[in-house]
């Protein structure tokens, strides 16, 4: 098969090493793809969203299938683009249909449908412009501390996490007002929940699912989860609480009825779901959908699944996921990610990095890097995740921090305590 692959970050590196470990693809393409993707298929200089450039490039080199990495070009309707044009309408699209991205690309959306089908998940309402009385109102019936969530995509900054009511009050009325542009039009406003975080993959061929291996991010920049939110800091897997008993809790009241509710009300989904949970009195909560795999958990995650993913994939294509065999690696791995001096506030680019042919017993997967003249430098905010195994998640770790340590870049930055907290 000819698979090309959509995406240029840690999540798309990871993604393309374990398609390109499949005795079914013969070629790979990564459109835009990263100085890590080039060295396991072709990158294409062809951007995410650029469906009809895209579209061009599947019909002129074949391509069986196409794997959507971010969530952008499928809340844009990548799927659908490929479904209505004669010319690729019979080439796999894994990811979701617009209609399903909704479940990512819209809080109010999700909260909705979850609400629909009784999926456990947090009390909230949803405001706009012009009942903002009514929303300053409802957050005087909450207890602090308040959530604040811009409806639509911000880039990973639209939810809002506020202490005294009185800040709220303001937050509020500045999301109304145009924070996040048209992100925020509308504002989800939840009771907050508390609890640790576990991140469920799963893969839909929009009837069947297989459950892929479960992790914990790390958003913060400081250690002991302290600082600025960042795209993810580090990852584990498996989760300690995501026991046999707690994830069939999670089966049961949460994959199972959103899977079926996505069927029973027409949604085209064909893809990952990404359910973001939390775990509050040992029972597992919605925090929020996303319609693709997490990063940095896809830097975990694929060092667990024994199985051939693009066999996963055919199973999505053709519908018959069931027929389809998921094993899991018994080992932990993690994922420490090397990040640029400043993030996730300003920081410098183009910085060269050294020591990546010193790695050993690791897995290198670039998240922001680039080939400059022959060199690769820095290019992102996120810049290498070092992924390890391990017999558990301080054997793993305790090789990422090593290996972390022989790679070099100006004003490096990682988190030591990535998986201390489980
Ligand atoms: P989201 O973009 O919905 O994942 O929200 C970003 C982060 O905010 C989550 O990963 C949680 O850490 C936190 N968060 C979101 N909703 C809630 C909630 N209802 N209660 C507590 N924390 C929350
Ligand atoms: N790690 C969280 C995310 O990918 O959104």
């Amino acid at each position: 098969m000819r698979i090309l692959l959509l995406g240029s970050g840690g999540r798309e590196h990871a993604l393309a090493w374990k398609i390109a470990q499949s005795a079914k693809c013969n070629k790979l393409f990564i459109a835009p793809g990263n100085a890590g993707t080039g060295a396991v298929g072709e990158n294409v200089a062809i951007g995410v969203n650029d469906f009809d450039k895209l579209k061009e490039f599947v019909v002129e080199e074949n391509i069986d299938m196409v794997v959507v990495g971010p969530e952008d070009p499928l809340v844009n309707g990548i799927y659908d683009a490929f479904k209505e044009d004669t010319r690729t309408v019979s080439i796999p699209v894994i990811g979701p249909s617009k209609a399903g991205a909704v479940l990512e690309g819209s809080k109010d959306f999700a909260k909705a449908f979850m609400k629909r089908h009784n999926i456990p998940t947090a009390a909230y309402e949803t405001f706009d412009g012009t009942t903002i009385e009514e929303g300053m109102r409802f957050l005087e019936t909450l207890k602090a501390p308040y959530v604040l969530k811009a409806d639509g995509l911000a880039a990973g900054k639209g939810v809002l996490i506020l202490p005294t009511l009185e800040e709220a009050k303001k937050e509020l009325r500045e999301m109304l007002g145009g924070m996040f542009g048209n992100a925020s039009a509308k504002v989800v406003i939840e009771e907050f929940l508390s609890g640790i975080e576990c991140s469920v993959f799963v893969l839909t061929d929009g009837t069947h699912y297989q459950i892929l291996p479960e992790a914990k991010d790390y958003k913060r920049i400081g250690e002991h989860d302290t600082g600025l939110n960042t795209g993810g800091m580090g990852s584990v897997t498996p989760v300690p609480f995501a026991t046999k008993d707690w994830m069939a809790r999670v089966e049961e009241r949460i994959i199972r009825p959103t899977v079926e509710g996505l069927k029973a009300e027409g949604i085209d989904y064909k893809g990952f779901i990404f359910f973001g949970l939390i775990n509050v009195n040992g029972e597992p909560m919605v925090i929020e959908y996303n319609c693709r795999m997490g990063d940095p958990e896809t830097e975990s995650v694929m060092l667990r699944l024994k199985s051939d993913i693009v066999d996963l994939f055919e199973g999505v294509a053709e519908e018959n996921l069931d027929q389809r065999q998921v094993e899991f690696d018994s080992r932990s791995a993690v994922c420490v990610m090397l990040v640029s001096g400043g993030y996730p506030e300003e920081y410098v680019k183009g910085y060269p990095i050294t020591g990546l042919e010193d790695i050993e017993g690791s897995i290198v997967f670039h998240s922001g890097t680039t080939q400059k003249d022959g060199q690769i430098v820095t290019a992102g905010g996120r810049v290498i995740a070092v992924s390890s195994y391990g017999k558990n998640k301080e054997e793993a770790l305790k090789k990422s921090f090593a290996e972390a340590q022989k790679i070099e870049f100006k004003d490096k930055y990682f988190r030591r305590d990535i998986g201390q907290d489980l």
